[in-house]
């Protein structure tokens, strides 16, 4: 499958100007820029976006049976991200719930699914990753570790790896269409970054600790405590190390 691209210098977010041409795209159309101006995480917080060294890269995606069938979505595309780049030298780098991958334990990239429609109706999905490629001081005021893919052990034309991305995370979403999340849950466990850790989940002004225990078959967190194992769907809950 193809797609077109939309190359900007400079935009508010390539998931916003996806949003606002959504009328006119076809799946696996994509738009990326060298920046963003407001580049944003889950929840509406930020994601630092200076110009030229990293990637801003947007996707969109027509789900013919609804937003029903998007479930665990934002970590298949975790995965196929993960994989191309483990496939280009970067063996070290894994997944965390639920939607950002990991060089040792440090923030490498996120992924931002935003979700149009209605279930069992032809959904609209706007996919948005933001990679970090290179070591720009300019990166600053990010308040968490950061890596970028220079640390990780990899050195990729941007636009390559653009074309790369696209072409598999087109061709895993027509196999994710057909089979849902399940054919890709022992593949989250091989990459999962804090299986069988200590980990602390942050909800609100509350925290849980416990051991990551992976994923259920909707791709929510497994979280091992005292009172036994239990399921935490992505809403407002962040994961950490500790
Ligand atoms: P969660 O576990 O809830 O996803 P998160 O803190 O990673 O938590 P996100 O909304 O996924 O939150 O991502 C936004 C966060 O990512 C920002 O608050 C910031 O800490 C971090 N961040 C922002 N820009 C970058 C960047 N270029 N590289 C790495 N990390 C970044
Ligand atoms: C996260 O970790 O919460 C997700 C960050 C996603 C950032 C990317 S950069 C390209 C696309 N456009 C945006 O505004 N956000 C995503």
């Amino acid at each position: 499958p193809e797609g077109r691209i939309k190359v900007l210098a400079l935009v508010d977010s390539t998931n916003q100007y996806l949003l606002d041409n959504i009328e006119t795209l076809r799946s696996g159309d994509a738009c990326v820029a060298e920046h963003q101006t407001a580049g944003r995480g889950r929840r509406g917080r930020e994601w630092v976006s200076p110009f030229g060294q990293n990637l801003y890269l947007s996707m969109f995606w027509r789900l013919e049976k609804g937003t029903a069938a998007a479930v665990g979505l934002s970590l298949v595309i975790g995965i196929v991200i993960t994989q191309v780049l483990r496939n280009l030298g970067g063996i070290d780098i894994r997944v965390k719930w639920p939607n950002d991958l990991y060089y040792r334990d440090k923030k490498l990239a996120g992924v931002l699914v935003e979700l149009l429609g209605k279930k069992f109706k032809p959904a609209q999905v706007i996919i948005g990753m933001g990679i970090n490629i290179n070591n720009p001081s300019s990166n600053k005021g990010i308040e968490q570790n950061w890596s970028h893919l220079k640390e990780a052990g990899i050195t990729i034309d941007r636009n390559k790896l653009t074309a790369l991305l696209l072409s598999e995370l087109r061709s895993q979403l027509i196999e994710f269409e057909k089979t849902g999340l399940s054919t890709f849950i022992s593949k989250w466990h091989e990459l999962d970054n804090y299986l069988n850790r200590p980990v602390k989940l942050i909800v609100g002004d509350q925290q849980i600790q416990g051991i990551a225990r992976g994923i259920d078959q909707h791709g929510g967190l497994l979280l091992e405590t005292e009172g036994g194992i239990k399921t935490y769907q992505v809403g407002d809950i962040s994961l950490r190390g500790r």
